[in-house]
């Protein structure tokens, strides 16, 4: 009885020994605990889905981490960071392209999904998040199937590697061919843990007058998720993803009315676009723009947004954007239809530094979900 009682205890030693020579590759966790480098296992919660582009502990250290349940690391790795958001138990994972004219080499996408792989394991990061954005004509079936298949093969490589590991899609604030992203988003999301619908630059492609807009109007937003969900995407696999920057326009002219008429700068096949603009991020419009506008802060009532003029050496500038009191609503989208979750793009254009109270605005603005799916 002795002796077996001890049995299991022996075989998981050997097991464990095992599993450490075949990663033997693997540079030791170092994080504080061994527990901090394993894989977030909770895979029902909801989601509070961010992108942090700035890899400085004093801006990620700041997040609200009883909210954020997965950090997209944009352009850098940091393992840090990675312990800090296991901590926490929210995911870390990996960002993600892929040139257009390999999506249709079945060879390509194969070692380029091993070579992720092998970079999420090495980082004991939890995932990766597509951030394909090419245009795709409609014609183009090949390069569209060439994509589902490699997040497919992503998503089957990775779940079998370790069943924890999320792969999602960021995808367009409506799936009808938007910028010409004519990619399979209803089957996307059958490949994928959740798509991340980024409800804004929703004036990529202005086809009425050629004027200032919203970035992230609300019945834009809400008629973009619509249409994923008519499509036949399941509920629960809709993140709706937020802007956290706005867009200031230099106006050609102004009406009394205040719409600032912009220059033609055409994008993807239409004439007029935000490229007018430039995005620019939330500490700064609300710290250095709004205090010195000409208007003040108006409210939009046939986008929910707010918006402010801006007058520099004779020049008028319209500046569109989103606060809590706008993204309240959307978020309200979510919760309100039982979607995923929310997100933003991106996490760093506040800023505690430069406008603590605007930051703090912006982080309460957030759902509350529970942690635990439990
Ligand atoms: C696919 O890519 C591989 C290596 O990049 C190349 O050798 C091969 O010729 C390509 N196949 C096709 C069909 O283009
Ligand atoms: C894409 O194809 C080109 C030309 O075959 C090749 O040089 C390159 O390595 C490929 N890139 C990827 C990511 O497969
Ligand atoms: C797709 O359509 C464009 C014109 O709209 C045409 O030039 C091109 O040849 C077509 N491509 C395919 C693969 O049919
Ligand atoms: C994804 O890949 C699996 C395994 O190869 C396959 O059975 C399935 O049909 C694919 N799904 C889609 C939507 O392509
Ligand atoms: C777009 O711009 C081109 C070139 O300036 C012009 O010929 C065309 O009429 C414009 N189209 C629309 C819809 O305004
Ligand atoms: C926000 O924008 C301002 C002005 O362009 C810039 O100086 C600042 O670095 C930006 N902050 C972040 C966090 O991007
Ligand atoms: C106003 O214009 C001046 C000169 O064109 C420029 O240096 C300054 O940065 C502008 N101010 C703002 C807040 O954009
Ligand atoms: C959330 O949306 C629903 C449906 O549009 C609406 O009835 C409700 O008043 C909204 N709640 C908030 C807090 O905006």
């Amino acid at each position: 009885m002795g002796r077996e009682f001890f049995c299991p205890v022996t075989i998981v030693f050997v097991f464990s020994l095992i599993v450490f020579i075949v990663n033997g590759t693997k540079t030791s966790c170092p994080c504080a605990t061994e527990q901090q480098c394993e894989v977030i296992k909770d895979d029902k919660r909801k989601e509070i889905f961010i992108f942090s582009l700035e890899n400085s502990k004093d801006k990620w250290s700041r997040y609200d981490w009883s909210k954020v349940t997965t950090v997209v690391m944009v352009g850098y790795i940091n393992l840090e960071l990675m312990c800090f958001a296991h901590k926490h138990g929210a995911r870390a994972v990996l960002i993600a392209n892929f040139p257009k004219a390999n999506l249709t080499n079945a060879t390509d996408r194969s070692k380029w999904v091993k070579k992720n792989l092998q970079t999420v394991q090495k980082n004991y990061l939890d995932g990766i998040n597509f951030d394909f954005e090419d245009f795709i004509e409609e014609n183009r079936t090949d390069q569209r199937d060439g994509y589902t298949s490699l997040v497919n093969e992503t998503f089957q490589t990775f779940k079998q590697a370790n069943k924890n590991y999320q792969v999602t899609v960021d995808v367009a604030w409506s799936p009808v061919g938007v910028d010409s992203r004519f990619y399979d988003y209803l089957k996307l999301s059958y490949v994928s843990d959740f798509l991340f619908i980024m409800s804004y630059d929703e004036q990529s492609q202005i086809y009425g007058e050629c004027v200032a807009g919203a970035n992230s109007g609300f019945y834009k937003t809400l008629s973009g998720f619509y249409k994923y969900y008519e499509m036949g995407a399941d509920l629960n696999k809709l993140v709706l993803g937020v802007p956290w920057y706005g867009y200031i326009y230099q106006c050609v002219s102004i009406t009394k009315d205040n719409k600032c008429a912009i220059k033609h700068v055409p994008f993807r096949g239409v004439n007029c676009s935000d490229a007018a603009g430039h995005e620019i991020n939330y500490s700064y419009i609300m710290a250095s723009l709004l205090p010195k506008s000409s208007t003040g802060r108006i409210w939009d009532r046939e986008t929910l947004s707010p918006r402010f003029n801006f007058v520099n050496n004779t020049i008028t500038y319209q500046i569109w954007y989103d606060d809590p009191e706008s993204l309240a609503l959307k978020y309200n989208i979510s919760t309100y239809h039982g979607l995923r979750g929310v997100g933003m793009w991106n996490a760093d254009a506040v800023d505690f530094a430069i406008d603590p109270q605007g930051a703090k605005g912006m982080w309460d603005a957030l759902p509350v979900y529970p942690r635990n799916s439990s």
